[in-house]
């Protein structure tokens, strides 16, 4: 699902909710700077209109999916929400839902995911996506690849023409099992098709 940016630069409703503006009088002219966070949080909670009472849901990471998150365990202690399992994508998400008081499950017990709601690092014009910049691309892909449907919220600086279009880092995960194996495979695959791209790699989860 889209939703254009255009779209939340002239939602005051959608700021609103979201807390970042309070209603004015219909005869005094509001003039708001939202700064890049608080459009992530905005997408945020236009996202977690989608989420209803008793679903199974896949709790996004990063700072985009971290609202959505908030979003959930604040309608969940208004009681707007009821008998929701969050599953994370990751330990910092996890703790994250617990602090909040969301009940927590894994995909043995929950194989099938209602709704899930995270952020991406690119998105291109036909909606394909890379995600794990941040480290959860395991989780992520096991969580979301379980979901029935999947609301994935950026904001306009992930929008690129072309998957890798913004020349940062693309996201690859391996096993620990002979790693360093894979990661001259990878050189070589990357050195043979005349790419530029250098490994670097890191630990994560
Ligand atoms: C986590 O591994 C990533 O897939 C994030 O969901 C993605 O990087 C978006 O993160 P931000 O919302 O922080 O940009």
């Amino acid at each position: 699902m889209a939703i254009p940016f255009p779209h939340f630069i002239s939602s005051e409703k959608a700021a609103m909710e979201a807390g970042l503006l309070v209603p004015s009088s219909p005869s005094s002219s509001v003039s708001v700077i939202l700064t890049q966070d608080d459009l992530k949080k905005i997408a945020a909670y236009k996202a977690v209109e989608y989420v209803e009472s008793g679903m199974v849901l896949g709790l996004g990471t990063g700072s985009t999916a971290k609202h959505a998150v908030n979003r959930i365990g604040e309608l969940l202690q208004q009681g707007k929400l009821t008998n929701i399992i969050g599953i994370p994508t990751s330990t910092i998400t996890h703790e994250q839902a617990l602090s909040l008081g969301i009940p927590l499950s894994d995909l043995d017990t929950h194989p099938v995911v209602d709704l899930a709601i995270d952020g991406a690092d690119e998105v291109d014009p036909y909606l394909n996506l890379v995600k794990g910049r941040g480290g959860s691309l395991l989780r992520e892909k096991m969580v979301e690849g379980a979901c029935k449907k999947f609301v994935c919220i950026v904001d306009e600086s992930k929008l690129v023409n072309y998957l890798g279009g913004s020349g940062l880092a693309m996201p690859v995960e391996v096993t620990r099992f002979c790693w360093k194996y894979t990661a001259r495979t990878l050189q070589s695959l990357f050195d043979e098709s005349g790419c530029v791209a250098k490994l670097r790699t890191f630990g994560c989860e």
